[in-house]
């Protein structure tokens, strides 16, 4: 593993090539600011590597820790409180932003690719491992000479909090075309998104070469971060579509606090997710494995299905309680499965389906029982969702345009994705949703150092 002097500059470096040389690049950030930041963070004992090992870092157990095992949906939870100072270890195995705890906000950028060559390729995934190393850590930008634009947009003013930020890098197929010599590398299931029957894309809000999830605390964080990457990587990549959202940061009533947070429909959204603690758990459904006949660059990485979901929330709110809950399987208020015990079900109870063959307690057409009918022949088609609501505003009929920006992990996405959403097909909830855009990426394994950066096994794989 080699790379070159440029690959090894710190983030605030002068620039050194021609696209570069047009950024404005701050200087690095002090230590004494590292430090002053650890210590506020109360996290200057541990350091960074600490953080990696425990996979949580202390300020984020705190915040959680009134929920310990209530639920096995940890990536789904609604987070409790915002910590500007909890930052997520950039370098490992895999990215961050999968099995992360999902941030109060979060958004989907994805881009058309402009490098014309290898070389311009190679440059932009330096400079987005650099720049996300920087952000997701935070640091100080220095003040500048006012003939010349400011080095950073000022957003969040002089000093950056990492504030829970993450930021997950993933390819689309279309990169993988003639242009840079990778379609020998193309990870096995990797395509083009074609709609499904309910689907009514919009061209404009679907695929991308590269897609950036980006979640943090604040949206003003998950801004701030995109429009840094935008502005230190011109000539290289060109905004294609976004998407943002947001769970709710405090739990809706008081006591609510071990639930799934809900989505706009009025339900818990990620009951029944995988646990994202379990590792065994996530190295068999989410991360690609050698057992996954991937190409070897692959491993650890992880395929992305994006989905933007309109939710007709007018119609919804106009539907009875009963049937709301025969659609989804589930109860409104406390999210038991409809198979348990009544009032006295709780979120975390299974769905019993054995018992219930002709759908009387649990419609056959309910959409957790066509997701996941938990037989042995379904068990692979697991999934990791970590969607976000999105409100965009309002339609020229007076609707609200609202909905699920559904995002969901796995290291199969013909046995993941492709399969629930074809048992998905025709589903009750369908008169009330309508996916328009979205898109499949391959999210990249990790660097998992100073001397590996994103992206750079896919390149070696096709040097
Ligand atoms: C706007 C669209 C959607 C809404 C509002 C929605 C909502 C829900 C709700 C409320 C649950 C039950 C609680 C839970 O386990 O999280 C659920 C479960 C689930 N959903 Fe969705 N969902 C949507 C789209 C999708 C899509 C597109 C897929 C995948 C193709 C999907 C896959 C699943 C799976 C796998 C489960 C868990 C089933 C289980 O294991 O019991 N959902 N969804």
């Amino acid at each position: 593993m080699k790379k070159s002097d440029n690959a090894h500059r710190c983030p605030f470096a002068p620039p050194t090539s021609d696209v570069e040389a047009s950024v404005e690049t701050p200087r690095d950030p002090p230590q004494r600011d590292r430090r002053r930041f650890l210590r506020s963070a109360g996290l200057a004992g541990l350091g960074i590597g600490g953080l990696a090992l425990s996979g949580r870092c202390p300020a984020q157990a705190d915040a959680f820790s009134s929920q310990a095992d209530a639920s096995s949906s940890e990536v789904t939870r609604a987070p409790l409180q915002r910590n500007a100072q909890l930052a997520y270890p950039f370098h490992g195995r895999h990215q961050q932003g999968v099995t992360t705890p999902r941030q109060a906000t979060g958004m989907l950028v994805t881009f058309d690719v402009l490098a014309r060559n290898r070389e311009q390729l190679d440059r932009l995934w330096r400079t987005l491992d650099a720049r996300i190393a920087f952000l997701v850590r935070g640091g100080e930008y220095p003040t500048r000479d006012p003939r010349y634009p400011p080095h950073d947009s000022g957003i969040l003013g002089p000093e950056i909090a990492p504030d829970g930020l993450t930021i997950t890098v993933a390819v689309g197929d279309s990169l993988f075309d003639t242009r840079f010599g990778l379609a020998e590398a193309r990870p096995r299931h990797l395509q083009r998104m074609t709609g499904f029957p309910n689907d009514a894309l919009d061209a404009t809000r679907c695929h991308g070469d590269l897609a950036l999830q980006i979640c943090a605390n604040t949206l003003d964080t998950g801004y701030h971060a995109l429009r840094d990457i935008i502005k230190h990587t011109p000539g290289l990549l060109m905004v294609r579509w976004k998407q943002e959202g947001t769970v709710p940061l405090l739990p809706p009533s008081p006591g609510d606090v071990d639930g799934s947070a809900r989505n706009f429909l009025g339900f818990r959204d990620g009951s029944a997710n995988p646990d994202g603690t379990d590792t065994a758990l996530m190295e068999a459904l989410i991360w690609v494995g050698a057992e996954h006949d991937e190409p070897a660059w692959a491993t650890g990485g992880t395929y992305l299905a994006a989905r933007i979901i309109r939710n007709f929330v007018e119609r919804w709110d106009r539907t009875p309680l009963g049937e709301q809950e025969a659609i989804f399987g589930r109860r409104k208020m406390s999210g038991a499965p409809l198979s348990g015990d009544g009032a006295e079900g709780r979120e975390q109870d299974l769905p019993d389906y054995a018992t219930d063959p002709d759908g009387e307690i649990t419609p056959l057409n309910a959409h957790i029982r066509l997701a996941n009918p938990r037989t042995p022949e379904t068990q692979n088609s697991r999934l990791l969702r970590r969607p976000f609501n999105y409100a965009n505003g309002v339609e020229a009929n007076g609707q609200l345009d609202m909905g699920l920006l559904f995002l969901c992990f796995q290291a199969d996405l013909e046995a993941g994705f492709i399969a629930v959403q074809r048992r998905l097909d025709g589903e009750p909830l369908e008169e009330y949703i309508q996916p328009v855009g979205g898109g499949y990426f391959f999210v990249l394994p990790g660097a998992v150092d100073d001397n590996d950066y994103l992206g750079r096994g896919l390149m070696a794989a096709t040097a």
